[in-house]
């Protein structure tokens, strides 16, 4: 090969035209899952103070925001619900009349295109936050199951074309499996929060979503940040028990995680960008610190560099917005 000065590679990076060519990796509007939160009541639009531009939904306002979501070209949504009461074992989480059920109902009576993801887990449903049933304080993981896979049933009977089991604990995607195609549920699908890590860039949502645990913390079933080995056989496992999908969450800060797992498996892969990532970015642009736009846009590009198929985006109707205009 000649060396330099034969050898140029700002020779293809002079013109736009010719980087565009040249580019390895493109996101897609197609590639984006937008995050909704769901409230009680009626008329209820109303701004989360950590996340900027992202909104506590009522019911009512769900048909409208879904239509503009697909009009923008986003394919997916993912529901978060915010209960009306919670209780030591998360029991709205799966009543058939529970707010995300009435929602998936509501979506996709509006938007039978809009494919409707429903985050399965009982932390905004319990009085101590957790994730699952608690013995002694500890999360028992056994007891977890069952709710977790009757949550799952009663959002696929409601209409839901995605479930995805946020809750990391061992089995969940072999039970919500057996729980679907016993009741005939055979073309529901599972995207498994596999790689899930105990994070601190979940804060933000915490406050969004009303979930933070009353007391520890949720490190005794999320991973430790250190670890990613650890994340391999999460994902071979939810694999082996069925899941479609895989997910690595959070993104930015796990992008060689996310490389791993591409690397190793073949199923399709999300990668969740956090509410933490949002914020840090949103904040920074609000202070003149970033420019918001190059920011999140590279951001979710270096997502996909790392190998994620699909990413879940607090930015997701921005970045549609972007992407059209170029
Ligand atoms: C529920 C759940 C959480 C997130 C998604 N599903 C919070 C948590 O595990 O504490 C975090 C999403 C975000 O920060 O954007 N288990």
């Amino acid at each position: 090969m000649a060396p330099f000065p034969q050898l140029r590679l700002r020779r293809l990076r002079r013109t736009e035209p010719l980087r565009k060519m040249v580019r390895e990796t493109r996101v897609n509007i197609d590639d984006l899952i937008y995050p909704l939160f769901v409230v009680p009541g009626q008329r209820v639009k109303e701004e989360i103070a950590s996340m900027p531009g992202n909104f506590h939904l009522s019911a009512d306002q769900l048909s409208q925001e879904a239509e503009e979501i697909l009009r923008l070209g986003i394919p997916a949504i993912i529901l978060f619900g915010l209960p009306e009461t919670k209780d030591e074992l998360g029991s709205a989480a799966y009543a058939s009349d529970g707010i995300i059920q009435k929602a998936v109902r509501d979506i996709k009576r509006a938007a039978p295109d809009l494919i409707v993801i429903t985050d399965v887990c009982l932390c905004q449903y319990t009085s101590h936050g957790h994730c699952g049933v608690i013995d002694d304080d500890y999360v028992n993981n056994d007891k977890t199951l069952e709710l977790i896979a009757r949550t799952a049933l009663s959002h696929a009977e409601a209409g839901a074309d995605i479930v995805a089991p946020s809750d990391m604990m061992d089995g969940r995607v072999a039970a919500i499996r057996a729980a679907l195609d016993d009741s005939g549920l055979h073309s529901t699908v599972i995207m498994a929060y596999a790689a899930k890590y105990a994070s601190a860039f979940y804060g933000p949502f915490r406050d969004a979503a009303e979930s933070a645990p009353q007391f520890g913390d949720r490190r005794s079933y999320q991973m430790d940040p250190a670890n990613v080995r650890e994340a391999l056989r999460e994902v071979e496992l939810d694999i082996a028990e069925g899941a479609d999908i895989v997910m690595v969450k959070p993104a930015l800060a796990y992008l060689d995680v996310i490389r791993k797992v591409r690397d190793a498996f073949n199923h399709p892969l999300a990668a969740y960008s956090v509410s933490g990532e949002f914020s840090m970015i949103k904040a920074a642009a609000r202070n003149g610190w970033l420019d918001e736009k190059q920011t999140a846009l590279e951001v979710i590009t270096a997502i996909k560099r790392a190998g994620a198929d699909m990413i879940v985006t607090y930015y997701a109707k921005e970045a549609a917005h972007w992407l059209t205009s170029g």
